[in-house]
């Protein structure tokens, strides 16, 4: 019969993170791209959503209107009108850019599957930086 057919590989479905693009450092006052990508598979999207230390700074529904939201959060810049699913535009950083980011995509029903990963991201420049001028 049919799934007698399909390999190991071919079984394995439904959403999967591909790609959590997050700079390892980046100067003070630099934009910041945080890139999220996925594969749904056979899977709708329900959300994604951007976490710094555990606390979500945006997130992108496709059912709500806009799509796009984003919270404040101390050093956080997100510039919505450049962000649209996983990625994230972050128009400046600072010392408080610094932290633990964590992409999360869910899928939709019936599998409500979750994935997530973080990474670092470090500010550097601080101090020379501000006495050369
Ligand atoms: C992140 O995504 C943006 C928008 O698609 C793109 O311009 C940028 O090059 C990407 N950055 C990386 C590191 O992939
Ligand atoms: C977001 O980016 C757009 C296009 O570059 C720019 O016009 C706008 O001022 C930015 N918004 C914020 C809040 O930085």
């Amino acid at each position: 019969e049919f799934l007698e057919l399909l390999s190991a590989e071919d079984v394995v479905y439904g959403l999967r993170l591909q790609k959590v693009e997050v700079p390892t450092a980046v100067r003070r006052g630099d934009p910041v791209w945080l890139n999220c990508t996925y594969d749904l598979e056979s899977d709708d999207l329900y959300s994604v959503k951007w976490y710094k230390n555990n606390v979500e700074f945006y997130r992108y529904l496709p059912s709500d209107d806009p799509p796009g939201q984003k919270y404040d959060l101390l050093g956080v810049y997100v510039n919505l009108s450049q962000s649209k699913l996983g990625n994230v535009y972050l128009s400046s950083s600072d010392l408080n850019t610094e932290g633990t980011y964590r992409c999360e995509v869910s899928a939709e029903a019936p599998s409500f599957q979750t994935e997530r990963a973080e990474r670092e991201l470090q500010v550097y420049g601080l101090v020379w930086f501000e006495f050369r001028a």
